[in-house]
């Protein structure tokens, strides 16, 4: 690994390391950045999404200006052959220390998954794992592998003539100290336990070869955090008057996303590379969410992802940065219905599954914003009180998969205790004696008692949340007010 760079940066007043930053006017423009329409994360997983062929034309209908990929797979591969879109693919995490280990491994990971399909498809980025700094499980296998695992890419690369292609790695907000909303932006400094065994060496490789920090940065969850404290609109990019001034730098803020993207900045410079430039690998705003989470709706999400819009066509820059071009990626193309965690995790995309659009966009931020239809009323910004259970969702009691139900009703039984006792022979629940009835029973009862330690109603995609009391009889089912 090469020489870090000199501490003595970290002595210098904050205020010159901003200079250095705020003297970077990207010179370079960016195809797929601002300009020629958003990026677009497309995750598949999902069931029964589009094809990747239709996927194109569900893309390019909605103006999309690039597009990333978590993997390489093949068929996506060739279906973007010949679009003329930027292409970010990605090598997964679990491949990272195999890939760091042996320059021949790397190497083969070139060959079967970019040189195929390149430059026919016009891979642009290539990026090493998605925000493996947040993994703590693979901290001790994986953290200090990335950046010889995106050498031993980058040398492959060279070897083989390849020079447009830019290699980085996606992180969460989290490689921050003080996670998604360091506030002020001036105070924010990277993770003491990563700062200078993973990101200085990272920052090295990127500013060597001209590459992005590749930010994955949601206004969302910091609104949904502070929802007493940070105006919706000022995370909605429609602050009016709304106006935070960073005390030390004097920055004036008028959007949620730009304090994030200046604090990233801001640690960046604090280890001694404060002219990385940023990418944002993932933002964005859901277009749903469950009861005990809030604002996730069509309404907030067309809203946020219009403004993205329109402000990234005019490359703004951020406050520390004006003028700076930035490809920028939302995420994601369609709502995941496989994605495990809270409703918002299912809910981020601009088509549904079935290929339908959640709300009209132009990717491109030309449209004019007045010339939309108006969207469905709000529901959700503000907190839900009332009482919320778990139960056998809708979707999964139509399409019964006795097996699907019975493990998953297994599961929540073995979990806790008495969880289940309710629904034994001759117990309050046991009738109706069926599957459907046990298992919404199981469900509730196992949320209830383990939500507050992070238990989401999820169960593979069976379970949903209600306001509808589905108690009956002498069978009472706990709500979450119940304490
Ligand atoms: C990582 O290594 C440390 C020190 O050896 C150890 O305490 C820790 O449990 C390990 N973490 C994991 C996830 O294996
Ligand atoms: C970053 O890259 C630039 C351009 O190659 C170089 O002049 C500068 O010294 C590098 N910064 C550090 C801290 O290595
Ligand atoms: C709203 O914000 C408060 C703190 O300001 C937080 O405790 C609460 O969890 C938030 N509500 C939701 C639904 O996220
Ligand atoms: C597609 O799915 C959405 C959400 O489930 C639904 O509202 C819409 O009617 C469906 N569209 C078609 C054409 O089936
Ligand atoms: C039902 O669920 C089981 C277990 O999850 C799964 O293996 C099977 O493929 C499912 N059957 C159908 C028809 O979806
Ligand atoms: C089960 O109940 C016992 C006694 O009430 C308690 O000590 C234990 O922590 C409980 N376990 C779980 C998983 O809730
Ligand atoms: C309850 O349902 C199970 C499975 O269908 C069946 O084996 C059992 O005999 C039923 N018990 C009663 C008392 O009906």
């Amino acid at each position: 690994m090469a020489a870090a760079p000199p501490l003595r940066v970290r002595a210098l007043p904050l205020l010159l390391l901003l200079c250095a930053a705020f003297s970077f006017h990207a010179a370079h423009g960016v195809s797929g950045g601002g300009g020629h329409g958003l990026g677009v994360n497309y995750g598949r997983v999902a069931d029964d999404i589009p094809s990747p062929r239709r996927s194109v034309e569900l893309l390019r209908a909605a103006g999309a200006g690039s597009v990333k990929i978590y993997d390489a797979n093949p068929g996506v591969l060739r279906a973007l052959a010949g679009t003329r879109w930027p292409v970010s693919i990605m090598v997964p995490n679990q491949i990272i220390p195999d890939i760091a280990a042996s320059a021949a491994a790397a190497d083969r990971w070139v060959a079967e998954n970019l040189v195929p399909y390149y430059p026919a498809t016009r891979v642009k980025f290539l990026l090493v794992g998605n925000e493996i700094l947040s993994d703590y499980s693979i901290a001790n296998s994986t953290w200090l592998r990335l950046v010889p695992a995106m050498e031993n890419i980058h040398l492959s690369l060279r070897k083989r003539g390849i020079s447009s292609v830019k290699i980085g790695t996606t992180l969460a907000m989290d490689a921050l100290a003080d996670g998604d909303f360091p506030r002020p932006p001036s105070a924010a400094a990277f993770r003491p336990d990563i700062a200078a065994s993973v990101v200085r060496p990272l920052l090295h490789f990127l500013n060597g070869t001209n590459s992005y920090y590749f930010v994955d940065a949601y206004p969302y969850f910091v609104w949904a955090g502070h929802n007493l404290t940070v105006p919706l609109d000022y995370a909605l990019f429609q602050g009016g008057h709304t106006r935070y001034v960073d005390p030390v730098t004097g920055l004036t803020y008028t959007n949620l996303l730009d304090e994030m993207l200046d604090a990233v900045t801001i640690a960046m410079a604090k280890l001694g590379y404060g002219r990385v430039k940023l990418a944002v690998a993932e933002t964005g705003w859901p277009n749903g969410c469950d009861y005990d989470q809030i604002g996730g709706n069509v309404h907030n999400a067309a809203i946020y992802n219009r403004n993205l819009a329109a402000r990234m066509a005019k490359n703004p820059g951020t406050p520390l940065r004006p003028g700076a071009k930035m490809p920028v990626f939302v995420f994601s193309l369609y709502n995941e219905d496989l994605k495990g965690g809270p409703g918002t995790e299912r809910h981020w995309g601009l088509y549904y599954a079935n290929g339908t659009a959640v709300y009209p966009i132009d990717l491109t931020g030309r449209r004019p914003l007045w010339s939309y239809p108006p969207l469905p009323a709000l529901e959700n910004n503000t907190p839900y009180k009332g009482p919320i259970w778990c139960v056998l969702s809708a979707a999964a009691s139509k399409k019964l998969n006795e097996t699907a139900v019975g493990n998953a009703l297994a599961y929540a039984c073995g979990q806790g205790n008495g969880t289940c006792a309710a629904i034994q022979p001759g117990e309050k629940c046991y009738l109706p004696n069926t599957t459907v009835a046990h298992a919404s029973y199981a469900f509730n009862s196992y949320w209830q008692q383990f939500r507050k330690t992070g238990a989401t109603c999820y169960f593979n995609n069976l379970a949903e949340q209600t306001i509808k009391n589905p108690s009956h009889g002498s069978c009472k089912f706990r709500s979450s007010l119940d304490s």
